[in-house]
């Protein structure tokens, strides 16, 4: 599928791995539209980056309130798209919470809000533009999962089970929309430098300065990784617009991860 002239849709697009793929998207031709929580603090802000982001590449860029746990929102950021910009090619749900504890730490409201948001918000978010994606015979759905979704070490059970659930409702899907011409896909990234992750690396090290933090994640990701470099935002984007481009990909849980647990040396 050739991305020129295309119109994006990305959940959770202010910030992190949303806003990486938004970008890209929109280098490869797409005009985006991102959905965010923007009446939380600092999401209207950060959105307000990612749309810049995207103009300044020659685009246009929507930002929506919406959360993806809401069915009506859903519905509003796909309209957003088809009036505003014209049409929808790509989705990309992305917008996700992490959450962090075995079964004998969190609580059942926990473990609900987890599945609500990283879970039914992706089907939520894909249910609302399957009319539009079906009747056109045309489109590209990606479902950003996580390394956590295909393998787990207990640490985090709401949350991997959570992506175990994208991965497979990503395979679910493919099976039902092929035959439509829709295909669908997911990401499953290991650790990508954001707010989540940076954040994560705060609380374990104690560090509070988020510069500090910010440089520590370089160094440790250049250590870690084979490549020599932390996995960016970006590289996530440039995953989604592989698998918007590659039109006989379906169904796939595609990791990317800079060679995440292979020799360094
Ligand atoms: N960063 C990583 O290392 C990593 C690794 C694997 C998978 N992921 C997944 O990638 C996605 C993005 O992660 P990130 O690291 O960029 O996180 P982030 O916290 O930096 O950004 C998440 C974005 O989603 C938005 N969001 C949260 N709840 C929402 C809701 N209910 N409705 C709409 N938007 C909502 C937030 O406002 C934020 O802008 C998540 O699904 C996450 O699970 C991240």
């Amino acid at each position: 599928m050739e991305l020129e002239g295309q119109v994006a849709i990305v959940t959770g697009g202010a910030r992190g791995i949303g806003r990486g793929v938004a970008v890209e998207l929109a280098r490869a031709g797409c005009d985006v539209a991102i959905g965010d929580l923007l009446d939380v603090a600092d999401t209207a802000r950060n959105s307000d980056a990612t749309i810049s982001r995207i103009e300044a590449l020659g685009r246009r860029g929507v930002a929506v309130q919406c959360d993806v746990t809401k069915e009506a929102d859903c519905a509003a950021l796909v309209e957003a798209a088809r009036n505003q910009l014209g049409g929808l090619d790509v989705v990309v749900c992305n917008a996700g919470i992490m959450q962090i504890g075995g079964v004998a730490d969190i609580s059942s409201n926990e473990w609900r809000r987890a599945l609500d948001v990283n879970l039914t918000g992706t089907f939520q978010t894909c249910r609302a533009a399957l009319p539009h994606l079906t009747s056109q015979g045309r489109g590209s759905i990606v479902n950003i999962a996580s390394v956590a979704g295909l393998r787990t070490d207990g640490s985090r059970v709401a949350y991997s089970s959570s992506k175990f659930g994208v991965v497979g409702l990503t395979q679910a899907l493919a099976a039902e929309l092929a035959r439509h011409g829709v295909r669908v896909n997911c990401i499953c990234p290991s650790s990508v430098r954001s707010a989540m992750t940076v954040g994560e690396l705060m609380d374990v090290t104690g560090v509070e300065d988020p510069e500090k933090a910010d440089a520590l994640w370089t160094k440790v990701g250049a250590k870690r990784l084979p490549l020599g470099r932390s996995v960016e935002p970006e590289d996530i984007g440039r995953a989604v617009v592989w698998l918007c481009e590659s039109d006989m990909v379906v169904g796939v849980s595609l990791p990317v991860t800079g060679g995440d647990g292979l020799p360094t040396k």
